[in-house]
């Protein structure tokens, strides 16, 4: 077993993806939450989500190492059994749009009452994603607070931030691109970083470790999701630029840009806009952090009001092909933020629906491999939900593709015109051969117009 004991403070994707991965490597872990429920399920081996890989990396925990994954309900006896404290709790939005710190809050405090007993140094580490001030002033002051020691005294204090996408999260667990470590001072840093040499061995030959200080750590996070929010609030302009002539199409324009080799391809597809629970969340939160703080950012504005834009816009495009929509039956294909997840989280059909609603569409009906059981829970009764993609798109008369998952790229034109009651089609993710679909039915695409 790892000399280092760990205690992973928070359970959701970034919390259990860790401990999972941390334990299935020989590192003992205390993983905490007040829920019970999901602290007997992972006790008994199971995930309490879905993320891929994650249940066979626990399935291989419990097989090999079952003593080294523990998850608690006390989050003091966590802290106070193990070397290592990271906080990965939630960050959420508030009304006005700003972080929520409860509970990062609330976890400090549990820490500080842990620290109040404990003589030997520990290391607090942040990778919850927080506003730039957080991990020096709320989290180290509470635990000075409350437990009277001092940060690079007493108590070791790091922010590495997170950049786990859903769906990939055991991945991008295992195989960082780099990995940021903000320090308060050099002994907790380097605690960290010969943690992390254990943990990830051979493959930092390929993965820079960047050491910096606590401020600076926050605010790297902030700048990855607002740098690939940009990049598609910038691909979906230049969508609405290709629009105003005939024959462009963005797909086209956006692989020729990306292949700069200044730049790259990736975050550059045009659609119906981006989802899910962190790009609104962190733009939203620094954005308001930074007006707090005197200046109003210009360019994140546009970015979440581009994004939000093209929900309209793919409704506006829908009408262009079919008229008022009102009195017509609508088909939204996809619910979920993106393929491969159940989450709903400021998905984009969310607005979509919104949208069809305020224009008096009152026949609304989704489908979604996965996320139909989410998505009631998020809209209820605004839409109907289908069961399969022939009831979905059964009598309807216009179609709106709003999800690129796989089964929704094998459907052709004869599909649609068999079972829809009229065949519009308004592809929102640029999934489909945009001539064989424009030259068989009514069809439009984001990012392309033909006038022929
Ligand atoms: C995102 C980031 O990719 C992660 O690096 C980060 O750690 C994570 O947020 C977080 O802060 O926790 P995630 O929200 O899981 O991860 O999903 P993404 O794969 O980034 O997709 C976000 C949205 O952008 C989806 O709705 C997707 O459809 C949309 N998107 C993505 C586009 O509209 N166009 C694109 O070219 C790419």
């Amino acid at each position: 077993m790892y000399k280092y004991k760990v205690s992973i403070l928070g359970t959701g994707f970034i919390g259990l993806c860790s401990a999972a991965c941390f334990s299935n490597k020989g590192i003992k872990v205390l993983a905490s939450t007040h829920n019970e429920k999901k602290a007997k399920l992972i006790n008994d081996g199971k995930a309490p989500f879905f993320e891929a890989n994650l249940q066979e990396i626990m399935d291989d925990v419990k097989k090999n190492n079952s003593d080294l994954l523990q998850c608690l309900t006390d989050p003091v006896k966590a802290v106070l059994e193990t070397d290592i404290s990271m906080i990965t709790q939630g960050t959420p939005m508030r009304d006005d749009k700003s972080i929520d710190l409860g509970f990062i809050e609330s976890t400090a405090r549990e820490i500080g009452e842990a620290l109040k007993t404990k003589d030997k140094y520990h290391l607090i580490v942040v990778r919850s994603t927080v506003v730039p001030g957080t991990t020096r002033n709320l989290v180290g002051k509470i635990i000075t607070e409350i437990s009277g020691k001092e940060p690079g005294k007493d108590f070791g204090l790091c922010m590495q931030p997170e950049f786990l996408a859903e769906g990939r999260s055991i991945e991008d667990t295992l195989h960082p691109d780099r990995i940021v470590i903000g320090g308060v001072d050099k002994r907790s840093g380097d605690m960290l970083q010969e943690f992390y040499e254990y943990f990830y061995g051979d493959h930092l030959q390929n993965c820079p470790i960047l050491r910096m200080n606590l401020e600076s750590a926050e605010l790297v996070k902030y700048g990855n999701n607002c740098l690939l929010s940009t990049k598609i609030s910038y691909a979906n302009e230049f969508a609405n630029f290709a629009e105003l002539v005939p024959n462009v199409d963005i797909a086209q324009v956006m692989a020729g840009v990306g292949l700069d080799y200044r730049l790259n391809s990736r975050f550059l597809n045009a659609g119906v806009g981006f989802g899910g629970s962190c790009f609104h969340k962190d733009v939203n939160a620094i954005k308001a952090w930074s007006k707090s703080k005197g200046y109003t950012s210009r360019l994140l504005e546009a970015v979440l009001g581009i994004n939000d834009d093209q929900a309209i816009h793919i409704v506006d495009m829908a009408e262009e092909l079919v008229g008022k929509l009102a009195g017509k039956k609508v088909t939204l294909l996809g619910l979920a933020f993106k393929p491969g997840t159940d989450d709903m989280r400021e998905a984009a059909s969310i607005r979509v629906v919104d949208e069809l609603l305020k224009r008096g569409v009152t026949d609304i009906i989704g489908y979604d491999p996965k996320a139909n059981e989410t998505a009631e829970v998020e809209m209820g009764d605004k839409l109907k939900y289908a069961k399969s993609i022939t009831e979905a798109l059964n009598d309807s008369e216009c179609t709106l593709l709003i999800t690129e998952w796989d089964e929704f790229k094998k459907l052709t034109p004869d599909d649609f015109k068999k079972q829809m009651k009229t065949p519009n089609l308004v592809d929102g993710r640029r999934i489909y051969d945009y001539e064989k679909f424009n030259n068989a039915l009514p069809f439009k695409a984001i990012g392309r117009v033909n006038l022929d």
